[in-house]
């Protein structure tokens, strides 16, 4: 039987949860498709670091390069950990490492779920460039803790990194409905967000397929509230890309439905798939996190792994499940009815 190794990093808080309904869900799919899944569990996390000094050990990349792909449930409980210590010791050299530069999240309703919006045809496929930008790290403090003190975050745009997305991108746009929305802030940003829009306006012609337009983010936030039904593809950059997926957690319900795949297109090195949000201190040890977009983002590892057959039964049962009203109001069903719900709607 064909099999593959999936590394499953619960993470903190409702992370342990959703990837715990996740996997249930998952094998029970594969088990129908069949297929198998081997799971390896690492407990990397806070909890890990308070022991260990390390979010991950030293290794830890090392280990991961072995696995057809990576489960993540979410990373950060800064009660206990500054949140720049455990994400830039977790989850993103992850992303980094093993070069998953396309950040693919879908928003859209699933039926029965009623989002903020009137708008309820939406369907917006977003795409964050994963590895550059504002989020190389770049940058420090100087004469710290004075009046004189001064902070510098670089972003960094490189030729090939923008390139590689904005193709990305339009390959999206191309096997969808054609259209793409190219965001920056090049009106106040005049260096690294011109080289975008100079690098989109060059790309076009090669894609004669694709609609392309650019929209300055402030603008396309706005669009996304007031004309989502209008967006196909959008292609930011790292921040800009999180902020917007956000808008689109939101107008889909809530982040407890929004799914995200971090994907090495090369690849050279396993992707990595996590839901949108984060550990959720507010609800931890409440019994109420939405494992959907957890589960979402497990079909999106079966579709990459080549099963896209188990992916849309996947897909298909959550959709029977909150067609039939479990899951569509958040706080109103407990993880476990969610989960069980979706393992007897598949079929
Ligand atoms: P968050 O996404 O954890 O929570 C924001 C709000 O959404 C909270 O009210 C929470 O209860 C709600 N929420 C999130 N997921 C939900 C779900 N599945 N079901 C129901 N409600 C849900 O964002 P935050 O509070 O800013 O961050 C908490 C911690 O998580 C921080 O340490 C942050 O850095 C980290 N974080 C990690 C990731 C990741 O690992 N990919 C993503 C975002 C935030
Ligand atoms: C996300 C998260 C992360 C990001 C944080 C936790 C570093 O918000 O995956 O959207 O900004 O990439
Ligand atoms: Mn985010």
């Amino acid at each position: 039987m064909k099999s593959y190794s999936i590394a499953l990093i619960p993470g903190d808080g409702i992370g342990r949860v959703v990837t715990a309904a996740a996997w249930t869900v998952l094998e029970a799919a594969a088990r129908q498709s069949g297929f198998a899944l081997t799971v390896t569990e690492f407990p990397w996390s806070c909890r890990f670091f308070k022991e260990t000094g390390r979010m991950m050990p030293q290794d830890g990349i090392e280990t991961l390069r072995g696995f057809d792909a990576i489960l993540l449930g979410a990373v950060g409980w800064p009660a206990e950990v500054p949140d720049s210590v455990s994400l830039h010791g977790l989850l993103l050299p992850i992303r980094k490492a093993f070069v998953q530069y396309a950040n693919i999240r879908p928003h859209r309703l699933l039926p029965g779920v009623t989002g903020p919006l009137r708008a309820e045809s939406f369907d917006i496929l977003c795409i964050r460039e994963n590895t550059e930008g504002e989020y190389s790290g770049a940058g420090g403090r100087v004469h710290q803790g004075t009046q004189n003190e001064v902070a510098v975050e670089t972003s960094i745009f490189t030729r090939a990194g923008v390139e590689r997305i904005l193709r990305f991108g339009f390959e999206q746009a191309r096997s969808r409905r054609g259209k793409l929305a190219s965001v920056t802030k090049s009106n106040a940003q005049k260096h690294s967000m011109v080289f975008w829009d100079e690098i989109t306006r060059k790309l076009a012609p090669d894609y004669p397929d694709v609609e392309v337009t650019s929209y300055h983010v402030d603008a396309l936030a706005a669009r996304m509230i007031m004309a989502p039904e209008s967006l196909d593809v959008v292609v930011a950059s790292n921040l800009f890309g999180d902020i917007l997926t956000d808008i689109g957690a939101a107008i889909q319900g809530g982040l407890g439905y929004a799914a995200s795949a971090n994907i090495n297109p090369d690849r050279s090195a396993p992707s990595m798939f996590e839901p949108v949000h984060g550990s959720a201190p507010d609800i931890a040890h409440l019994g109420i996190a939405n494992p959907i977009a957890t589960i979402w983002s497990g079909a999106m590892m079966l579709e990459h792994l080549g099963e896209a057959a188990a992916a849309d039964r996947v897909m298909k049962a959550l959709e029977a499940t909150t067609a039939g009203g479990i899951g569509t109001i958040p706080g109103k069903d407990r993880t476990e009815a969610m989960t069980a719900a979706v393992v007897a709607a598949l079929v």
